[in-house]
């Protein structure tokens, strides 16, 4: 730390160390991306996108803008683009955490590092025995800002609408983020959207990351009825009024032209995640029901970090979570390509062979 930092910082920040050794010819199943490469005609949208880097990119992304609004079925004003969905989060504890924040003691970690660095007074709310959030757990949160990832992560355990409604309902004063970064992953009609126009405290964020296989593109959008949504766009042109580049909104674009290669992805990875799910149970790995594009696993007699290593060793990178004890005999496992998980499944049988 420099003398010259801000005393009213106690930064915290994101590790990013393993994810930069991954990139050394690993298999890469630690980070949630989806292994396939972009179309070529979106790299030629790209590419064409490029010719006018001269100029400022369009701070509406109005064209993305028309095409999400269209798909998800919301208003146009009722989206807010970020540069990643991790953007989007910064500007939701920028604006509503005034009252405080709550979310799950097991979940995506950056919540803890946002409310940190803004001084936000946060709860972590334990999940039950089998981890799952237990809706009664949210009440009488004192207008507290609620943030749950569902499906959540690392866990990848769906909550039914049901559940949420029900947390809306009980919490009228505070303002429930849903982070639908896996939903694609999910059964069909998981995601909360469509409640966004009978509730108005209500936000849902998601991301281009994960089935939208644009990760390096950092783009991410939230949907919020239009007096949320111009708080968080308000925020949004204070601190960054180009957030998205040009390059960014022609990959977004390309990628909502072609719903269905998008479509065919997920269907891929739900299938190769349930083949998987049911050979680590077979070498006696218990695995956790996912709905997302990652397993959460433990072996019956194996460690998390004993697994974690010999994968590593054999160029096969995997998410090991030392924190909260509560998971540290857990892994995380992205799923890949059939091929990928072929190899993964090959090196664990030799491991519990041991
Ligand atoms: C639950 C959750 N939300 C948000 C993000 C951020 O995604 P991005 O910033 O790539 O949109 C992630 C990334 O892994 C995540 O797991």
């Amino acid at each position: 730390m420099s003398r010259f930092l801000n005393s009213k910082f106690n930064l915290d920040p994101y590790d990013t160390s393993e994810e930069l050794e991954s990139m050394n010819g690993y298999d890469r199943l630690n980070t949630n991306e989806l292994p396939f490469q972009p179309s070529a005609d979106l790299i030629k949208s790209v590419g064409i996108s490029a010719e006018t880097l001269n100029f400022y990119s369009d701070p509406d992304c109005l064209k993305l803008r028309e095409k999400l609004a269209a798909l998800m079925n919301v208003k146009k004003s009722e989206i807010v683009f970020g540069n990643g969905s991790d953007e989007i989060l910064n500007f939701l504890f920028t604006a509503f955490c005034g009252r405080g924040a709550a979310f799950p003691d097991i979940t995506y970690s950056f919540y803890k590092i946002l409310a940190k660095f803004h001084g936000v007074d946060f709860l972590q709310i334990p999940l039950d025995e089998n981890f799952r959030i237990n809706p009664d757990d949210y009440k009488n949160l004192g207008g507290r800002t609620i943030f749950i990832v569902n499906p959540n992560a690392p866990t990848g355990l769906i909550l039914s609408l049901d559940d949420i409604k029900k947390i809306i309902n009980q919490n009228p004063e505070s303002l429930i983020i849903i982070d639908e970064a896996y939903v694609d992953f999910a059964e069909e009609n998981s995601s909360v959207k469509d409640l966004i126009h009978k509730y108005k405290n209500l936000a849902v964020v998601r991301t281009f990351s994960k089935s939208r296989c644009l990760a390096g593109a950092r783009l991410g959008w939230c949907m919020a009825c239009e007096e949320i949504a111009k708080d968080i766009n308000d925020i949004k042109n204070t601190v960054a009024p180009y957030n998205i580049n040009a390059m960014t909104q022609a990959a977004g674009l390309a990628v909502l032209e072609d719903e269905e290669r998008t479509q065919k992805n997920i269907n891929l990875i739900k299938t190769v995640r349930d083949d998987t799910k049911n050979k680590l149970r077979e070498i006696g790995f218990e695995v956790l029901d996912s709905s997302a594009n990652f397993l959460f696993v433990r072996h019956e007699k194996i460690n998390g970090s004993e697994i974690f290593e010999a994968l590593k060793r054999r160029k096969i990178m995997i998410r090991h979570f030392n924190k909260p004890e509560k998971i540290a005999d857990f892994n995380r496992i992205t799923i890949g390509t059939a091929e990928q998980m072929q190899n993964m499944l090959e090196v664990l049988r030799e491991v519990v062979k041991q």
